[in-house]
């Protein structure tokens, strides 16, 4: 968030209410997400109950279903590292694939941490190929622990084979910032009877520095995400996937003003511009292939740290991967050519008159990685087809930006807002060895982002949505929403204390039949506890976090202090065609049934409430438990010179 050294402004509590007016005659559907409780929420203040697990470690966790992993029968380590001083220094090891036959493999990755850090990026890659990206929960004096298992069976074409592994995460380590981060990673192979059907060759877009066992990643916009590649010419499925997530002056992209805005409170002010609206756009051979309009994705030091301790922000531990569905382009790749594929981070630049238009020239920066999957025929017949029909219509933008100057004529209020949307759709027809084929793909998207700035910047509200549905020929169809609202308020009077305090809510929402690259959800699940035996069409998952957290530094007792408390619900249902149906496939023929659910809520560094279940089916774990007693005492945010931004983020990338 932007805050700026300044003295004392008006507290919270009194910028609360007008906002929230605001905020309900914008938004009357964000409105409903902050007054209805998904569920009943039990207050914090009437727990009691059972202990926590006794370790001298805290425990940190992302909640995420849990995945199918039978038997330990085969299993490989494939890393057991210490990332101290790393900035350019990965982890390199080499993978050759077990003795064991396998069609499924789960990652089990374990960090232990202890001192005070800022949270961190990791990339992992298999040669030139980004395969796994996950960010560090923030360490305590007494130490931290994590365990984060993830389905990589989407990658089965690559455990087939050696590779140079090449593990990323860049870390400092100095008098004030300690932390190291203890790792393992281990990989368990097995086979699954499954509806995965994982590509045969997988293409990266990186750049391509696993030789000299460097990251492959570009990093948007110092340089251009751009590779050129050649596709088998019995192609006939093709499917790219984007790895992409901002860092440093991008991290909080979503809380960006308009460009116009960004000198409202004068020099002394930093607000970075290009408006709150991201889009990943991919070009192939210069054509418009889709989009990506990436999940707002808040990191364990974001807005305020104790938010995210001990349940980090949703992804933060498993930064996941926007798909497109490139099979229309077949006819095309399929000519035994090199072809060029691009990934453009877009922000817009605005004139402060409600014009504005797309811009690569953003901030620093995005961390971008592109991949093709690609499924061949079982016959040699080169694909081939008709000539691509691309519909990419300029987005409809509509750009709002307004200061409202105070008494004595200086700025006292920004006012911002921002509408995005744009449809695509491409089609062609390819013929394989199975005769012709009509394919397509088409995307309809929508963003909105309104937000207010107070106090010479220090008070900040916005909430945003991105609506969005993805649909391809194959049976792909997706449709998602991302709401996010923060409320924060940055305090500095004179004598160096600091103090933070936020609100905020967030969802992650998607319906999704089939799917492309990456197993459905309701396939990764562990169904042997879920007592799932069906095959699901498809899944829908509701995932929804909000809290409150605050922040106090005091240079003069070299000591900060947080406090917060989260609370996230989590539910996975599968998508079942309803029996007595005969003809279409319309979302009136199905229903979904409950396979797996999580409520819980943290406070001050302990999980107070924990309530999880498989379909009807209780998990013994279920639980409440003791409220923490202390104050805790932060371990990461000592007084940092620079902006605030830096301070609470992990500085430059
Ligand atoms: C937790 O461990 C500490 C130190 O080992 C011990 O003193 C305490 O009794 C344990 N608490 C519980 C509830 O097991
Ligand atoms: C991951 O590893 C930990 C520690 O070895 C183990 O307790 C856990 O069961 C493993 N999880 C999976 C899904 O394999
Ligand atoms: C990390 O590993 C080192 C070396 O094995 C060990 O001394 C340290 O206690 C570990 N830290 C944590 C937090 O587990
Ligand atoms: C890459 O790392 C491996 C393993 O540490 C080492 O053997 C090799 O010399 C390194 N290559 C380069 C180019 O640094
Ligand atoms: C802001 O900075 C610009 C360029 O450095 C300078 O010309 C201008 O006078 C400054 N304005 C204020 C209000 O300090
Ligand atoms: C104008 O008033 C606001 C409070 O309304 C105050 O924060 C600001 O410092 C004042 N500016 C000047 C130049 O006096
Ligand atoms: C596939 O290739 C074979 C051999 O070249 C040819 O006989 C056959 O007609 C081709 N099939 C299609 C659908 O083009
Ligand atoms: C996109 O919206 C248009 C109308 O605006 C509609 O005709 C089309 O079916 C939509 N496509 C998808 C994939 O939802
Ligand atoms: C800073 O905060 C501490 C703890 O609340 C308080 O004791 C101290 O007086 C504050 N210092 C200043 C200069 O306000
Ligand atoms: C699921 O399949 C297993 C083995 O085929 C069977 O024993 C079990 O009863 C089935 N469960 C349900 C809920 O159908
Ligand atoms: C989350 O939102 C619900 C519904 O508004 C509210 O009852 C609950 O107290 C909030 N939880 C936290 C931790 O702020
Ligand atoms: C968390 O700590 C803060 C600050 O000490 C305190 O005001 C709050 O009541 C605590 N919350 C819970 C649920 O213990």
């Amino acid at each position: 968030m932007y805050f700026q050294e300044q003295k004392s402004g008006p507290m919270l509590t009194e910028i609360w209410v007008p906002l929230f007016i605001m905020l309900i005659s914008i938004s009357p559907s964000i409105f409903a997400l902050l007054v209805v409780p998904p569920q009943s929420f039990p207050s914090i203040q009437s727990l009691s109950g059972r202990a926590a697990e006794n370790s001298s470690l805290l425990q940190c966790l992302q909640v995420a279903p849990p995945t199918l992993s039978p038997g330990q029968d085969c299993q490989q380590t494939l890393m057991v590292h210490t990332f101290a001083f790393s900035y350019g220094q990965p982890f390199v090891g080499t993978y050759y694939p077990p003795a064991c036959d396998f069609n499924r493999v789960v990652f089990n990755f374990t960090v232990t941490s202890a001192g005070r850090q800022f949270d961190r990026l990791a990339l992992m890659y298999f040669d030139d190929v980004e395969i796994f990206r996950t960010s560090t929960a923030e360490p305590t004096r007494t130490g931290i622990i994590w365990r984060y298992a993830k389905d990589m069976s989407a990658y089965l074409a690559l455990f087939r084979k050696p590779q140079k592994i090449v593990f990323d995460l860049g870390n400092l380590v100095d008098d004030t910032y300690t932390g190291k981060w203890n790792t393992t990673l281990t990989a368990t192979f097995f086979n699954a009877d499954n509806a995965i059907e994982p590509a045969d060759v997988i293409i990266p877009i990186s750049a391509q520095r696993s030789a000299a066992n460097q990251s492959s990643a570009f990093i948007v916009p110092q340089s251009k995400a751009i590779d050129n590649l050649k596709l088998p010419q019995n192609a006939h499925k093709a499917v790219f996937t984007i790895s992409a997530c901002g860092q440093a002056e991008e991290e909080f992209w979503w809380s960006n003003v308009l460009s116009s805005g960004t000198g409202a409170f004068g020099n002394e002010t930093t607000l970075y511009g290009h408006s709150p609206f991201r889009e990943l756009q991919l070009f192939i051979d210069g054509h418009m292939a889709g989009v990506a309009w990436p999940f707002p994705v808040i990191f364990t030091g974001g807005i305020v740290p104790g938010f995210w301790r001990p349940i980090v922000g949703i992804d933060a531990f498993d930064l996941r991967e926007d798909e497109i569905d490139i099979s229309p382009f077949l006819p095309l790749l399929c000519d035994d050519k090199p072809h060029t594929f691009e990934i453009r981070v877009i922000g817009i630049d605005d004139d402060g008159r409600g014009n504005g238009k797309f811009t690569e020239g953003i901030g620093s920066n995005w961390v971008v990685t592109g991949k093709v999957f690609v499924w061949v025929d079982q016959g040699l017949n080169i694909t081939t087809g008709t000539a691509i029909v691309t519909h990419a219509p300029e987005p409809s933008l509509q750009l709002y930006s307004t200061t409202r100057k105070g008494a004595n004529g200086s700025v006292d209020t920004l006012d911002y807002s921002i509408q995005v949307s744009r449809e695509i759709s491409i089609d062609s027809i390819i013929y394989t060895s199975t005769g012709p084929k009509e394919l397509f793909w088409r995307q309809n998207l929508t963003f909105s982002n309104a937000g207010s700035l107070r106090n010479q910047g220090n008070d900040q509200i916005m909430h945003q949505t991105t609506l969005g549905t993805a649909r391809s020929s194959s049976g792909y169809d997706r449709s998602f929403e991302y709401p996010l609202w923060v409320i924060s308020s940055y305090n500095a009077p004179s004598g160096g204390n600091l103090t933070i305090e936020a609100e905020m809510g967030r969802g992650k929402y998607a319906q999704q039949l089939g799917d492309l690259a990456f197993p459905n959800d309701w396939k990764t699940l562990d169904r042997l506890h879920a007592m799932a035996n069906s095959s699901f069409l498809g899944s829908n998952t509701n995932n929804w976090q909000n809290g409150t957290a605050s922040y106090l530094s005091v240079p003069a007792q070299k000591k900060s202090y947080g406090s917060g408390s989260t609370e996230q619900l989590f539910a996975l249902s599968g998508t079942v065609k309803q029996q007595d149906t005969t003809v279409g496939a319309g979302a009136a023929d199905q229903r979904t049934e409950e396979l797996y659910r999580r409520h819980i809520i943290a406070a001050n560094d302990s999980v107070v409430y924990d309530d999880e279940s498989y379909g009807a089916q209780k998990v013994g774990r279920n639980r409440l438990l003791f409220p923490s007693q202390s104050t805790r005492e932060d371990g990461v945010h000592e007084f940092a010179g620079s902006g605030v931004r830096a301070f609470l983020g992990r500085g430059p990338y």
